[in-house]
């Protein structure tokens, strides 16, 4: 991690307002569909979606799951989160404090999500967040974040190198594979953006 938790909560609680608007890429618009696409819960589905932020998954996919738990290390963030899903009459979801590696919900989880956040892990620490994702035992997880298929374009990199952390796709589906989950999917967005699917092997 380049930047501890706390510096890169208290960045993006000074960036919450402004956030929704600054996401204007195609390749974030495509990333967050692809994951709710892909995320596809049921009416009886828990959802779990880490690094939640202003809640563009965790919003997206409540009316149809039972419940979303969304879990972000800003409060600013999560503040917005709160505003408009109160704002959409939104009644099945809740946002609080927790990390990728200490999520802060032992409760039941069908299905973890994340968009746009785990970059900010160093990969082993992605290592560790995959595992404890998969200590949740949720049928399914997918990731949808910066990520590397080929050598990124130094020129035109899709992320801060300053603050972010990308890690390799092959990485990736390493560290889903050691914890359990074979990937059913991989959607390349762009070079430098995909989205993970990972299904829970043997029984829960
Ligand atoms: C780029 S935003 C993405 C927000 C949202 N998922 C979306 O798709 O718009 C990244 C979010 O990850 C959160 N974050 C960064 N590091 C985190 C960590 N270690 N655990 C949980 N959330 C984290 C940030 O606070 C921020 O809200």
């Amino acid at each position: 991690m380049k930047r501890t938790v706390e510096e890169h909560a208290s960045r993006f609680d000074d960036h919450a307002a402004d956030y929704d608007e600054s996401q204007d890429s195609e390749a974030y618009r495509a990333c967050a569909g692809l994951v709710i696409e892909h995320a596809d819960p049921g009416p009886e589905d828990v959802v779990l979606d880490l690094g939640c932020g202003t809640g563009a998954i965790a919003l997206a996919l409540a009316d149809d799951a039972k419940r979303v738990v969304g879990r972000d290390i800003s409060e600013g963030m999560m503040e917005r989160a709160r505003e408009k899903a109160a704002e959409g009459g939104i009644e099945n979801v809740e946002f609080g404090e927790g990390r990728f590696r200490e999520p802060g919900y032992t409760g039941e989880v069908d299905i973890v999500v994340s968009n746009f956040a785990m970059h900010h892990l160093s990969d082993e620490e992605k290592r560790e967040a995959i595992q404890v994702i998969a200590g949740l035992e949720p049928r399914r997880f997918v990731l949808g974040d910066v990520m590397f298929f080929g050598e990124p374009d130094p020129s035109e990199p899709f992320y801060s190198p300053e603050v972010d952390d990308p890690a390799t796709v092959g990485t990736l589906v390493e560290a889903f594979t050691e914890a359990g989950f074979a990937v059913t999917g991989a959607r390349r967005v762009h070079d430098q953006v995909g989205v993970l699917v990972g299904e829970r092997v043997g029984e829960r």
